[in-house]
């Protein structure tokens, strides 16, 4: 693992360091005991002696930091950075999790760039979900969890593009053994915000819209509707609708203007629900009176995003008792607030996962070091892939 300019050590300078503190050493061993005749020269000595093995304790413990982390300053760069100890102490109720996979997506490349509206302060880590092993647990809340089990997580904050983390053990699930780990990355954050969503539609019969049903959380969004006997309609463009399709979504092609009334007449009036990433109006026209509009996000134009979904957030919120009603569905703020859901959810796809009734994108597979070019990527991932880190160990 590379070491960032700002951590990294000269190493002709600690030799000198660590030489002249040995010197020392050996005076201070050498010292008449009798205090009260030290010399000037013995005090400041012993004052040298104590700052250079604190100075060699602190910079020992840089050339084999904690964790690596991918830290954003300012937008648009990222910068490796070895994270301070302090910041990986597991104290009641947190694990220290070593991980050794996460997911890249277009949330991350939203916030390396700085236009996340959760995110609107440079010097954060990106990453919302991550796999990895338990390496230590301070006392246990959960008795579940044991040292050495391989766990899934999402973060209400982001922070999981680190080889290790402190993570409230109430945020960890884990992972079936026999699951590929490379495969369980890929699904966290996207298959826990279509299953969310899905469960705010609260369609319990009839048809239902997923907006962008072949993208990495609409793939996921169509196969669990499915699997929920739900007729699925989806929106791709001619890109992304092999993979729609291949999850037995009925696709109209969002570009085609007339799309919205092709629908309704394909569904006499109107769907029960949609789950919409685009925040855009006049979806109202597609769904019937007494359904819902799931808004997952909401579009704007590059460099204006945090506006647009600010003003979407309180649009639909405005919007809640309306006819349609909407819902907004932040999966962070869903993992903050209602934890045993979060578990039960993720817990759930897992399973899943592992017994073949799901089925996940391609893992396309990045090192830690090639992360700049990972977020690059995002943009281009072919349809029915997904991003996905893989840790040095
Ligand atoms: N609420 C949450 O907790 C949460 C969690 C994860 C992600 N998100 C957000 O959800 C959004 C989607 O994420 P994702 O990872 O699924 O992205 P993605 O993989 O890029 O998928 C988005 C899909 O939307 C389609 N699309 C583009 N423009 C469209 C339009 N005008 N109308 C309908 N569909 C359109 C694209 O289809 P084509 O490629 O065919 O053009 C693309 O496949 C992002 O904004 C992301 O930040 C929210």
């Amino acid at each position: 693992m590379r070491a960032s300019a700002c951590t990294q050590l000269n190493p002709s300078g600690r030799k000198r360091t660590a030489s002249a503190a040995l010197s020392s050493v050996v005076r201070l061993l050498s010292w008449n005991e009798n205090a009260s005749t030290a010399s000037s020269q013995e005090v400041r000595d012993m004052s040298f002696i104590s700052g250079s093995l604190i100075y060699m304790i602190s910079h020992i413990s840089d050339v084999a930091p904690e964790s690596w982390v991918m830290r954003v300053a300012p937008f648009g760069t990222v910068r490796e950075e070895a994270t301070r100890k302090d910041a990986l102490r597991v104290s009641r109720g947190r694990a220290l999790v070593r991980i050794t996979h996460a997911s890249v997506g277009v949330t991350d490349a939203l916030a390396v760039r700085g236009d996340y509206l959760m995110q609107p302060v440079p010097r954060f880590v990106p990453g919302y979900d991550f796999i990895g092993i338990i390496e230590h647990l301070g006392a246990a809340d959960h008795s579940r969890l044991s040292v050495g089990q391989r766990v899934a997580g999402i973060l209400p904050r982001m922070g999981a593009h680190a080889t290790r983390i402190s993570v409230a053990q109430s945020l960890l699930v884990p992972v079936p053994d026999s699951l590929d780990p490379v495969i369980a990355a890929t699904a966290p954050l996207d298959a826990v915000t279509a299953q969310f969503a899905l469960d705010a539609l609260d369609a319990k019969s009839g048809s239902v819209l997923v907006q962008g049903a072949g993208g990495a959380v609409g793939a996921w969004a169509v196969q669990l509707a499915a699997a929920r006997n739900l007729t699925v309609f989806g929106t791709a463009s001619t890109r992304t609708r092999a993979v729609a399709e291949s999850f037995g979504a009925r696709v109209l092609d969002y570009r085609n203007p007339e799309w919205i009334d092709a629908l309704r007449k394909m569904t006499n009036g109107g769907v029960a629900g949609v789950i919409d990433h685009t925040g855009r109006r006049d979806l109202q026209r597609v769904v019937m009176p007494e359904g819902r509009i799931v808004r997952i996000a909401f579009e704007g134009k590059q460099g204006h995003q945090r506006r647009a979904t600010a003003a979407g957030f309180a649009a639909a919120t405005l919007r809640r008792y309306a006819h349609p009603a909407e819902r907004i569905c932040s999966t962070p703020m869903l993992v903050m607030l209602h934890r045993f859901a979060y578990r039960a959810a993720l817990g759930d796809i897992l399973d899943r996962l592992d017994s073949g009734t799901l089925t996940p994108p391609q893992p396309r597979s990045y090192r830690f070091t090639d992360y700049r070019k990972a977020v690059a990527d995002v943009t281009s991932t072919p349809p029915g892939e997904k991003s996905v880190l893989v840790m040095g160990h």
